[in-house]
């Protein structure tokens, strides 16, 4: 792989994981779990790859609606896992981000989910980004309601700096495993130039092998942004 053409910023649609339980005749939580799991080794192994920032779609606006004891479940696993993996994320010099309407989550979510990215390192090596109660559409308008609030016309740079990602470079890359040929709200203005990678792999087999593989296709790339 050539270094120099790296992905600086992986977005991952991590999709597949109730289609996965089904299959083995278990239930969708467990699906989540086993993408959970996937999830957290992913991060390790991406940032030993070189890559700087990783945006795993976690839940998006559109998922609130699903039914009560799945919410219950996924909720649950934040409440297990997240903080211990913040600790673990914070120990080797990586930061958190959390991007979404959290506030609309559970309070005890959403309190967990900014606690949790309060502390991070000021000069981290690579940032985790959960998208969490996250949607494009959402984002761009709330920044848009931001941007009349200050009563003065804006330009992209200025925008930019309200969406939920502000600060954060555009994706270049995003994968989305399960199947599906869409983006369904992800990082709908921040895309517009994000090479896209699908696979049907569903998210809780798609290995640290298949990430590279994303890579690889990534690297193999002309990007060439309108220009000849
Ligand atoms: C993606 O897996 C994870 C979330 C949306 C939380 P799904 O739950 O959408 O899995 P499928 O698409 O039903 O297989
Ligand atoms: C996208 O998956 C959201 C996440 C992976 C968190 P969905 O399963 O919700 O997407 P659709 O409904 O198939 O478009
Ligand atoms: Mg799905």
């Amino acid at each position: 792989m050539q270094k120099g053409k790296l992905p600086v910023h992986v977005g991952l649609i991590m999709d597949g994981n109730g289609r996965w339980a089904k299959r083995r005749l278990m239930p969708r939580s467990s699906g989540h779990k086993h993408g959970m799991n996937r999830m957290i080794a992913l991060a390790e192994h991406a940032k030993k790859r070189g890559i700087k920032y990783l945006t795993a779609y976690t839940l998006s606006t559109e998922n609130l609606s699903r039914p009560k004891d799945e919410l219950d479940g996924l909720f649950d696993l934040f409440r297990n896992y997240f903080t211990e993996n913040v600790k673990k994320l914070y120990a080797e010099n990586s930061a958190v981000r959390i991007i979404g309407d959290v506030d609309a989550l559970p309070e005890d979510i959403a309190r967990l989910l900014k606690e949790g990215e309060k502390n991070s390192p000021a000069n981290a090596e690579f940032t985790m980004v959960f998208a969490i109660n996250y949607g494009g559409r959402a984002e761009i308008i709330n920044a848009v309601n931001r941007a009349i609030e200050r009563g003065e016309k804006t330009d992209a740079a200025g925008f930019e700096k309200l969406l939920y990602t502000g600060g954060l470079p555009e994706p270049d890359l995003i994968i989305r495993t399960g199947g599906e040929l869409r983006l369904s709200n992800f990082l709908t203005y921040q895309s517009a130039y994000s090479e896209l990678y699908f696979t049907d792999v569903l998210f809780p087999d798609f290995t640290d092998e298949e990430f590279d593989k994303a890579i690889e296709s990534y690297c193999s790339r002309e990007r060439r942004f309108g220009k000849v």
